[in-house]
């Protein structure tokens, strides 16, 4: 069985998508998809089916990643049964993430940077209403985060 990793933001088509596809391409290069399985959903409804923001695309390709396959859906407390890690990338993400955690769940439902390990900062800010720098600075936060990710979870499950 693989570990599961869920990233969840609010519209699901900027921030959780990036660290969906950052994350992924670092399983990958580690060659552990087989171990490690990957998705991302948002909180709000208003862009399910979609494929992720124009500007967030043009900044993931500016560093190399294509996530135009990525299509946005809604989290679920089924989600709870299924993913090992549910992952906020904001405080707001958080609670709603937690309003919805059955009282039983035995995973990790915490923030992307806390839970990476990241100390700087507790969230990535939400770049929807931004501009071009907002997405590079969501990106760059994400970047630094995924490769304690990948370690937290490899301790975390001796991988
Ligand atoms: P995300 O950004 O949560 O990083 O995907 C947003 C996308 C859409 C909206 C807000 C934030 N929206 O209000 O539609």
């Amino acid at each position: 069985m693989s570990v599961k990793v869920l990233f969840v933001c609010l519209g699901n088509i900027c921030r959780s998508p990036t660290a969906h596809a950052l994350f992924q391409a670092r399983v990958n290069i580690e060659n552990m998809a087989d171990k490690i399985t990957v998705d991302s959903a948002g909180t709000g409804d208003w862009h399910i089916g979609c494929p992720p923001d124009k500007r967030a695309q043009k900044t993931a390709l500016a560093h190399g990643y294509d996530m135009s396959h990525l299509k946005a859906r809604l989290v679920t407390s089924d989600d709870f049964a299924e993913f090992d890690y549910i992952l906020g990338m904001d405080k707001e993400n958080l609670r709603n993430l937690k309003a919805m955690q059955p009282d039983n769940y035995q995973g990790v439902a915490g923030l992307f940077l806390t839970e990476s390990g990241v100390t700087e900062s507790e969230e990535v800010p939400d770049p929807y209403y931004g501009d071009a720098a907002h997405f590079e600075h969501s990106m760059s936060l994400i970047q630094h985060a995924v490769d304690g990710l990948l370690a937290r979870i490899k301790r975390d499950h001796q991988l």
